[in-house]
């Protein structure tokens, strides 16, 4: 079996449909097709490509030298190879080339894996958000925020 052949690329409004899929594969909370459009048209949209499909993306929003990462996935079936951690270098190492200096997330209290990933990637914990994110069956779940410098790592 040939090795795959992984390609990052700037995501555009063509790539609407298979956002939309692997969203909804990945995310309990899928963002609705006109958040997809609005982020697409304003903020940064990483796309990790095998080939011609769609198999992670990681988006970012800018202001001045600040960036936040608003949604990073990878395909179900491609998880736990490394992928996530290679998509997050990547999308690090773009902002930091365009000014960004620092980047902040959060990520659910329940989501152990998001969380051994951004603190393999050298995240520090700065707090919790109580009761910010709704659940599936109801009720509320913490964020943990997450603070990284990019500035001089990537230079
Ligand atoms: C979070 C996500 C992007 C990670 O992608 P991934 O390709 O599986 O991650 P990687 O294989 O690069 O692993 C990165 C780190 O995550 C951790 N990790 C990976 N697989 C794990 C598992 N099965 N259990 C716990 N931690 C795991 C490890 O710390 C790993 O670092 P290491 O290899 O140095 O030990 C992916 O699981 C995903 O798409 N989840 C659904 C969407 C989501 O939760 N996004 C985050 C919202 S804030």
């Amino acid at each position: 079996m040939s090795s795959p052949v992984l390609d990052y690329r700037v995501l555009g409004a063509g790539d609407l449909p298979a956002l939309l899929l692997l969203d909804a594969a990945t995310n309990s909370h899928s963002w609705h097709p006109d958040n997809w459009r609005d982020s697409l048209a304003q903020h940064l949209c990483l796309g990790l490509f095998d080939g011609e499909q769609l198999i992670g993306f990681a988006v970012a929003s800018r202001v001045l030298d600040e960036a936040e990462l608003l949604a990073i996935a990878v395909d179900p079936a491609r998880q736990g190879q490394g992928l996530g951690k290679a998509l997050l270098g990547e999308i690090f190492r773009q902002l930091s080339q365009a000014g960004t200096a620092s980047l902040f997330l959060e990520v659910r209290a329940g989501n152990g894996r998001a969380q051994a990933l951004y603190e393999a990637a050298g995240g520090c914990e700065t707090g919790v958000r109580r009761n910010y994110y709704p659940q599936p069956g109801g009720g509320r779940e913490d964020a943990r925020l997450y603070a990284f410098t990019l500035a001089g790592h990537f230079a």
